[in-house]
């Protein structure tokens, strides 16, 4: 196995970091290919909660290298604050940190217009966690963005700058009626991020393949899920980036020849945070209880989360995108106490059953249900699929069987340990 890719397969916060810390054990390098500080990857390691924003959950073995690949957008202020969490925690991240030096940097600027932009009324409001993710995106696309290895290139302060803060600053006053910034600032700030940062800069599609090449075991972690992918998900109800495969070699160089396998990670229910379609979503006690259950409270922004039933149609689509040779399903420990358990087989759009995921309908379709009887007992003691209730176990091969798709974890528990490998 060389290259290992780990994805959402719902709108995020399926349990990634739980995952890729667990595989992280047999992994030399984990790169995260994309988002930003956004994200929110939790992992518990006897009974200890560490949280992620910026940095791969892999950080918490003693010897793996965590890389923040090319497609990132990293807001420097996050990442130190991560930096100086885990030595208070005394894990030892000496020399294990890069980053690729095409990542984009994340100024307070983003942050300001993506929270002027969620809260004017003329434009349509998204639900960001406000980070900023979607201007410094829009920056990159638009070639006014700034790269991490800009920072220490005399060019670029000499050539690029100026223009990029002048037209920051039509668009600031102009449109948003807010505050000028000064070149001179941004430009003392940008030299001292430079300087801080040199130490950690790799050209990541060199590094990588050799290191590769060499037999190094990799893991791409991805951040958000397919349903919030800018061109796969509920448009325009998604990120500003593509969590999905071909984000995965856009955002770290990799050569695609060398990813063996690709895993989606599940939910054994479905969540999503803030605006957009959510064709299952679920209402009242059912609702309620799955919120309750499994905490789903935003682990970035403490936003709670909507919950609802395991979609078919949603995990397939992320199947066929991303070519998954796996799932791993997440706190499947949540439906422990619910007598009937929902599952949303499939979609009619206008009369006519439909087997895929619409990129434009959604809001039109009406879901296909079927009921399965629960298990009423607590899982997570569980240690092997044999120990599991009858009805858990048909509970995964129904997964299996409706998505195509090989179950290989379950996750029964918060904890490293509540892991369940099945195949
Ligand atoms: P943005 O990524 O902050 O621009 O937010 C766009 C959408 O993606 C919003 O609905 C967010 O709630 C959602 N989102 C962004 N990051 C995450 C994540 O890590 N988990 C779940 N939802 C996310």
């Amino acid at each position: 196995m060389a290259v290992t890719l780990i994805v959402g397969a719902q709108w995020g916060d399926e349990g990634k970091a739980k995952v890729i810390d667990y595989l992280s054990e047999n992994i030399d390098i984990v790169v995260r290919y994309q988002g930003g500080a956004n994200a929110g990857h939790t992992v518990v390691v006897n009974g200890e909660k560490y949280i992620f924003h910026l940095i791969p959950s892999g950080i918490l073995y003693p010897n793996t290298i965590c890389v923040l690949g090319g497609g990132m957008v990293i807001d420097p202020e996050a990442f130190f604050l991560e930096l100086s969490n885990l030595k208070e925690k005394n894990i030892d991240i000496e020399g294990r940190i890069r980053i690729a030096d095409n990542a984009h940097i994340l100024l307070p600027y983003h942050s300001l217009i993506d929270r002027l932009r969620e809260e004017s009324e003329s434009i349509t409001k998204i639900g960001t966690t406000k980070r900023g993710i979607g201007v410094c995106y829009a920056d990159k696309v638009n070639r006014t963005g700034i790269r991490i290895g800009d920072l220490v290139e005399e060019n670029f302060y000499k050539n690029r700058l100026p223009r990029i803060i002048q037209e920051k600053n039509i668009l600031l006053k102009e449109i948003y009626k807010d505050k000028e910034i000064k070149v001179s600032q941004v430009e003392d700030l940008l030299r001292e991020l430079g300087q801080k940062l040199k130490q950690y800069l790799i050209n990541a599609p060199y590094y990588l393949n050799m290191e590769i090449t060499s037999g190094k075991r990799v893991l791409l972690e991805g951040a958000q899920g397919t349903m919030l992918d800018v061109d796969f998900g509920t448009y325009p109800y998604v990120t500003s980036s593509n969590p999905t495969i071909g984000g995965a070699l856009i955002g770290s160089g990799i050569n695609y020849r060398f990813i063996t396998e690709s895993i989606g990670i599940m939910k054994a229910y479905a969540t999503r945070v803030g605006e957009g379609p959510f064709p299952t979503e679920a209402f009242g006690e059912d609702s309620e209880k799955l919120q309750k259950m499994g905490n789903e409270f935003g682990s970035t922004t403490g936003r709670p989360r909507r919950c609802g039933w395991f979609d078919v149609e949603v995990i397939k689509h992320a199947a066929r995108i991303n070519g998954l040779t796996g799932l791993v399903l997440t706190k499947l420990d949540v439906l422990d106490e619910f007598d009937k358990i929902k599952i949303a087989v499939g979609y009619e759009l206008d009369g006519k059953r439909i087997s895929y995921f619409p990129s434009c309908a959604v809001e039109r379709i009406k879901v296909i249900y079927e009921e399965m009887p629960g298990w009423k007992e607590s899982i997570t003691h569980c240690k092997k699929f044999s120990d599991l209730p009858k009805n858990t176990r048909k509970y995964i091969e129904a997964v299996e069987k409706f998505c195509g798709v090989p179950v290989k974890w379950v996750s029964v528990g918060p904890d490293r340990e509540n892991t369940i490998k099945l195949k």
